[in-house]
């Protein structure tokens, strides 16, 4: 097996959270765990010697170390308050109050496309015959291209359908010859794509009704988390929402964003 040195460790946290934001600094376990083998596998010596070849910035290299290290659990109507929020709060005020008819949404974390998709789904089923004249525009972006492939593909297993209400499971997807469930075209069409890097700037001209960053800042340390809520305050047009996971928290002087409820805040 290979070791990792106290060096390479604070090496290692230090990379990783300068150009990911991932605070690593209570996982030295969990580095050692789940990359030594991968690194023996690959014919390298030691840590360092794998260093210097992420630091080459191989994507392909770079995506699977990510994926290591993070998860990419999610599942289709994951907390689901967000979704009542946006049927009962966010969808009415848009329909009376949004003359240019164009909603603009960001999933950003947005792993294998549950997250957008569901989105997608509750709009579509809101709007339902009035649909055609909005256009719907739903960014899902993610650090990782493995995520990316499967969510594009838009097919699932039953399990991760199984907080979906039942009615939505039957006009939203089509079973698959070997028992999955494909997302309808209709839906998927609703839904863009991008790998894309949070750490990196904001460049989208477009200002988004709400954004949703949902069990992604968990991985990041507290700088690095306001400074990505800040980013987002930017992104959000005023009277625009951010959602975040329950498990996580914005205080009150991190940012600009006021309270709403659970998770969810808004820019006034
Ligand atoms: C647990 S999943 C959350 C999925 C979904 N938002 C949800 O709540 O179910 C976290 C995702 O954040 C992504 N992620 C972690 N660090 C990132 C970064 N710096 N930039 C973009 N995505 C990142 C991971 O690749 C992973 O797919």
């Amino acid at each position: 097996m290979v070791k990792l040195t106290d060096s390479e460790f604070l090496e290692f946290v230090d990379y990783m959270h300068k150009n990911y934001g991932i605070d690593l600094t209570k996982k030295r376990q969990l580095i050692e765990g789940r990359l030594s083998n991968m690194i023996e596998r690959k014919g390298m010596k030691s840590f360092g010697q794998y260093m210097t070849s992420i630091k080459r910035n191989n994507r392909e290299e770079i995506t699977t170390l990510i994926n290591k290290l993070t998860t990419n659990y999610t599942y289709f109507y994951r907390e689901e308050n967000h979704f009542k929020y946006l049927k009962e709060v966010i969808l009415p005020y848009e329909e009376k109050n949004n003359t240019a008819k164009v909603i603009n949404i960001w999933s950003a974390g947005c792993s294998s496309g549950e997250e957008p998709y569901t989105i997608a789904m509750i709009i579509n089923d809101y709007f339902a015959l009035k649909k055609s004249k909005w256009k719907i525009q739903i960014l899902a972006t993610d650090i990782s291209e493995n995520v990316l492939l499967k969510a594009r593909e838009g097919v699932y297993s039953e399990e991760s359908l199984s907080k979906m209400p039942p009615s939505f499971v039957k006009r939203y997807f089509l079973k698959t010859k070997d028992s999955k469930y494909e997302v309808i075209p209709e839906i998927k069409e609703c839904v863009t794509f991008k790998a894309f890097n949070l750490m990196e700037p904001i460049r989208e001209r477009n200002k988004y009704d709400v954004i949703f960053c949902r069990n992604v800042m968990i991985y990041f340390n507290i700088n690095t988390k306001i400074n990505l809520v800040n980013k987002f305050y930017e992104a959000v047009k005023t009277g625009g929402h951010l959602m975040i996971g329950h498990a996580e928290t914005i205080q009150r002087d991190q940012s600009k964003f006021k309270y709403i409820c659970p998770a969810t805040y808004k820019k006034e």
